[in-house]
């Protein structure tokens, strides 16, 4: 995993753009609603959707796996970025509690086991009133059953990543017990961008009590 994403963040840099993804949007809005201000990134990448909440003077910290992207984080917006390197099954890196949690694209990239630690230690991290939102790729994207399948709705792609497709009945089990409070379908990018497809991830939001 370790490898993938450090030859991927290589050989690619800041392969999605500058702009931050919509459902970062749509918890920035829901985190400034709730008056929310420190938060966690696991899965920080090259920091891109960070960006949307230090620009609106959230204090953020990361959770990485690839050095790489944390070198290009600290290029693009500074040496201060705080990130732990490390992987999120090695959760927690530091004795904080978060307000708010934004998981992008991560947890579908791990194996049950390891999607149910990283749910558990963020909801242990988590203040109580805390809003946490992960977006997983969803049964519905174009590219669920392509690969091998190596378990139930799980497939090896060609390019040597393992995804796990949610639907609703899957999102109900893992993230019931941890405040569950939503999921919805939403396409990424949210706006048609022409030869480049959308794809279709859930927006699975949790509050703790
Ligand atoms: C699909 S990318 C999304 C990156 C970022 N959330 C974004 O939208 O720009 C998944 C990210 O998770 C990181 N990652 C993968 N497995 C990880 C793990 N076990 N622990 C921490 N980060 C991991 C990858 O290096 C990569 O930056």
């Amino acid at each position: 995993m370790t490898e993938f994403w450090e030859s991927s963040f290589q050989n690619k840099l800041t392969m999605w753009g500058f702009e931050p993804a919509d459902s970062a949007l749509a918890a920035l809005e829901l985190f400034t609603k709730n008056d929310l201000n420190k938060i966690l990134i696991p899965g920080f990448g090259y920091g891109r959707n960070a960006k949307a909440f230090t620009d609106k003077g959230f204090d953020v910290t990361g959770i990485e796996i690839s050095e790489t992207a944390i070198e290009l984080a600290k290029q693009h917006y500074g040496e201060h970025i705080k990130v732990h390197h490390g992987s999120v099954s090695a959760m927690p890196f530091d004795q904080e509690l978060y307000d708010g949690i934004f998981c992008y694209a991560l947890i579908h990239l791990l194996n049950e086991e390891e999607r149910g630690k990283l749910i558990s230690d963020c909801y242990h991290q988590l203040k109580p009133g805390g809003y946490m939102v992960f977006v997983a790729i969803s049964k519905n994207d174009a590219t669920y059953g392509h690969g091998e399948k190596i378990g139930h709705n799980y497939f090896l792609t060609r390019h040597g990543v393992k995804l796990f497709f949610y639907h609703a009945g899957s999102i109900e089990k893992e993230f019931r017990v941890y405040g569950l409070v939503e999921a919805k379908e939403v396409k990424e990018p949210a706006k048609n961008m022409g030869d480049k497809p959308s794809q279709v991830f859930w927006q699975i939001t949790c509050k703790k009590q």
